[in-house]
């Protein structure tokens, strides 16, 4: 079973002893409610690097006051199970308490204080300040509707970096956008961090894996089936010579609307700048975030045409 750490500075000297013992640190920061495609996030910290350490944490600053926070799933002890069940476990699970608490007005000291979690997103009273922003990847796609979500998710993953000090991270590209805004981070403010962008993991179905999923009802779920087979259909269509995005996005659209989904947006970016493209002419993803109910599901599709 993997070493239990909720405090930050004995997660930092755990880091620090490991690097002192020559060793190379992966990690991979989740939100629980751990499924496979977090753990195939996990088997590939584990295959490149010798120690691994997996953090839980439910990011307060990065949900909206309307976004769903607190109906957010969790299950601590089942994903403690599961990561310890994998070929090599994990070696640590960082499972801070409050990230945002700072005790008495201060940075390192540990103390009791500090208002609910999610005051920080309003900044009325937990004492922090400090964003990090990605300016231009920050505000297309999923940024429109959540506009603070991305400067939420680049502090928390800036503050975890910061105290985990791994060598190597691990990111789904199920989070297409968020994988690009956190490379981007690392490239602007130097640091010495490699990120890994993992392939989707889906239900054999093909629905991508979400943590969020198990909010669907049966018929919604069915609904969502939706989305893959659209962007399938629309890769295909591409592959086949259709490279004018307004016609490949039209299908997906009318795919998804007649299945009964909400879409949120259905847009063919350039795989690197996330800028939206007309025609495809070189490496593109279809990314795509569509309500079924009261669920927000996102998924996305790299088209490579050779
Ligand atoms: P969470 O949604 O728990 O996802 C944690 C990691 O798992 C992310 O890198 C995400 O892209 C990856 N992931 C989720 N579903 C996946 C799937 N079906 N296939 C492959 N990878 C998948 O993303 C977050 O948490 C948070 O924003 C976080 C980065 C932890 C910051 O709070």
């Amino acid at each position: 079973t993997p070493k239990l750490i909720s405090d930050k500075n004995e997660m930092r000297n755990w880091s620090r002893s490991m690097r002192a013992q020559g060793k190379l640190i992966g990690f991979v920061p989740t939100m629980g409610f751990l499924h496979a495609g977090h753990l195939s996030l996990v088997s590939q910290a584990r295959s490149l690097c010798d120690v691994v350490a997996v953090s839980i944490y439910v990011n307060p600053g990065q949900f909206a006051p309307s976004e769903d926070l607190s109906t957010y799933p969790s299950d601590f002890q089942g994903d403690l199970r599961k990561l310890a069940a994998l070929p090599g476990g994990v070696d640590v699970v960082f499972h801070p308490h409050n990230l945002y608490d700072y005790g008495h007005n201060s940075g390192d000291v540990a103390g009791e204080g500090g208002g609910p979690a999610a005051s920080c997103v309003d900044g009325d009273g937990s004492g922090h300040e400090t964003w990090v922003r990605v300016e231009k990847l920050e505000v297309g796609l999923c940024g429109k509707s959540r506009p603070i979500f991305f400067r939420g998710v680049a502090t928390i993953v800036t503050k975890l970096f910061n105290i985990v000090e791994p060598d190597v991270a691990v990111f789904g590209k199920k989070d297409y956008q968020q994988l690009r805004v956190i490379q981007r981070m690392v490239r602007d403010l130097d640091f010495s961090i490699k990120v890994i962008g993992a392939e989707i993991t889906r239900e054999s179905d093909g629905l991508a894996m979400s943590s969020r999923n198990v909010h669907l009802s049966p018929e919604e779920r069915e609904k969502a089936l939706s989305i893959n087979k659209s962007l399938l259909k629309a890769k295909s269509a591409a592959e086949d010579g259709e490279v004018r995005c307004e016609k490949l996005s039209n299908l997906v659209i009318q795919c998804i609307a007649e299945a009964g989904g909400r879409i949120d947006y259905a847009e063919i970016v350039d795989q690197n700048n996330l800028e939206k493209v007309e025609q495809i002419k070189g490496p593109v993803v279809f990314c795509i975030a569509a309500w079924f109910g009261k669920v927000r599901l996102i998924d996305n599709m790299e088209i490579n045409l050779s």
